[in-house]
């Protein structure tokens, strides 16, 4: 080799090494923006911890490329996630949008995932609607339809013949209203009256009072995570319990975060809902072990395990097309089946949304603690909203 050739030899050898270099430091960013201060910061906190448990599971490199995890908290004011978002997606180019603790907060940012052709994985919020707001969302959470439908079907047959709603007054609270009260109806049962409460801050009382004076067999309750615990307390203080009124809902109000700090008032109260800590599978108990060990004690919640089976959805979608990014991704995501700690999951092609079984549960003290003991088992759930 004379020395032109040498130094042609040379100069590609040094092009080569500097691409693999550029492609060894290429990034596959996720912005993950969630309530992780105020009311609704136990949201955040879950589904943070169970990406976190997820990439140390499963390395943070995908599809040849290292993953970024960007966490940014948004208050659960909606303005705030929409204006996360644009940054993210214009300054750190990130290839998805996840988190999204409140259906608000994912109405916000739906035209920025429409308008970026960004994929938007929404891990918490659960109106039924949501996924209709734009092509590019994908939820790994659950729909409030699919767990009121269950509670409508199990209630007449078990002695609910009347019922009072009591609901946050927004989405999830009138979805949870609308389609269990529906059920109720043709099933025969009757609803003698539907009560919202604030969203924010509620005083329970004097829905409670109401619901005392009108006897019903039981209450049907709906609200967000994170603030179940004042609801029980006050059901306990009102005397509705001794009253004969049941407490039924769906699993938000005995969310596994703080059902333990409830106390024996929560003691068989019954709920449909999608994941519970003490669900029985093996892949569940691993989950629940890893995710205690690595947060001090901590126990996951369904926000989690909807955190931490959209970190599974992003993750295989990024491997299929070598950390691809906008419709491509979006692509790969849809039609997923696999196993999640919450049982078999898929995420359906057609809705974009996820297909789960909804469970049957019941508090019930085990080993001194309280848990959702799933009893009963509706497989394959589709959100009942999206078959009109
Ligand atoms: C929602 O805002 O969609 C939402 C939040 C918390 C829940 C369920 C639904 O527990």
């Amino acid at each position: 080799m004379n020395r032109r050739h040498l130094l042609t030899a040379c100069a590609a050898a040094g092009l080569l090494a500097s691409a693999s270099l550029a492609q060894a430091q290429e990034k596959f960013r996720i912005g993950l923006i969630l309530p992780m201060s105020g009311p609704f910061a136990s949201t955040g906190k879950q589904i943070e911890a169970a990406a976190r448990l997820y990439m140390a599971q499963h390395g943070d490199t995908v599809g040849g490329k290292k993953v970024e995890l960007i966490v940014k908290d948004d208050t659960s004011a909606p303005d705030v996630t929409k204006r996360i978002a644009q940054e993210l997606v214009v300054n750190e180019k990130v290839q998805v949008l996840a988190g999204f603790g409140l259906t608000p907060l994912a109405l916000a940012t739906a035209p920025i995932a429409t308008q970026s052709k960004t994929p938007l994985v929404v891990m918490a919020a659960a109106t039924s609607s949501i996924t209709e707001a734009s092509p590019f969302i994908i939820r790994t959470s659950f729909t409030l339809p699919q767990a009121a439908v269950a509670m409508g079907d199990w209630a007449p047959k078990n002695g609910i013949k009347t019922a009072v709603t009591l609901v946050s007054d927004y989405g999830p609270g009138i979805d949870a209203e609308k389609y269990f009260k529906d059920r109720m109806e043709f099933n025969g049962a009757k609803i003698l009256d539907t009560l919202r409460v604030p969203m924010r801050n509620p005083d329970f009382a004097p829905f409670l009072q109401k619901v005392r004076d009108l006897k019903p067999d039981a209450v049907y309750v709906f609200v967000p995570s994170g603030i179940g615990a004042p609801l029980m307390k006050q059901f306990a203080e009102r005397g509705l319990d001794k009253a004969g009124i049941r407490l039924i809902g769906t699993g938000d109000i005995t969310d596994d975060d703080i059902l333990n700090g409830m106390g024996d008032v929560a003691l068989g109260v019954v709920t449909s809902h999608h994941y519970s800590a003490s669900h029985n599978s093996a892949l569940n108990k691993k989950f629940v072990e890893a995710f205690q060990k690595a947060n001090g004690g901590l126990r996951p919640n369904f926000m989690a395990v909807g955190g931490y089976d959209g970190m599974r959805v992003i993750y295989e979608a990024a491997k299929a097309t070598k950390g691809g990014s906008g419709q491509a991704l979006l692509d790969a995501m849809k039609g997923q089946i696999f196993e999640s700690p919450r049982g078999p999951m898929f995420i359906d092609a057609q809705t974009r949304d996820v297909v789960h079984n909804i469970y049957i549960r019941k508090v019930e003290k085990v080993g001194g603690q309280l848990f959702n003991q799933e009893f009963a088992t509706l497989k394959d759930v589709k959100d009942p909203g999206k078959t009109k």
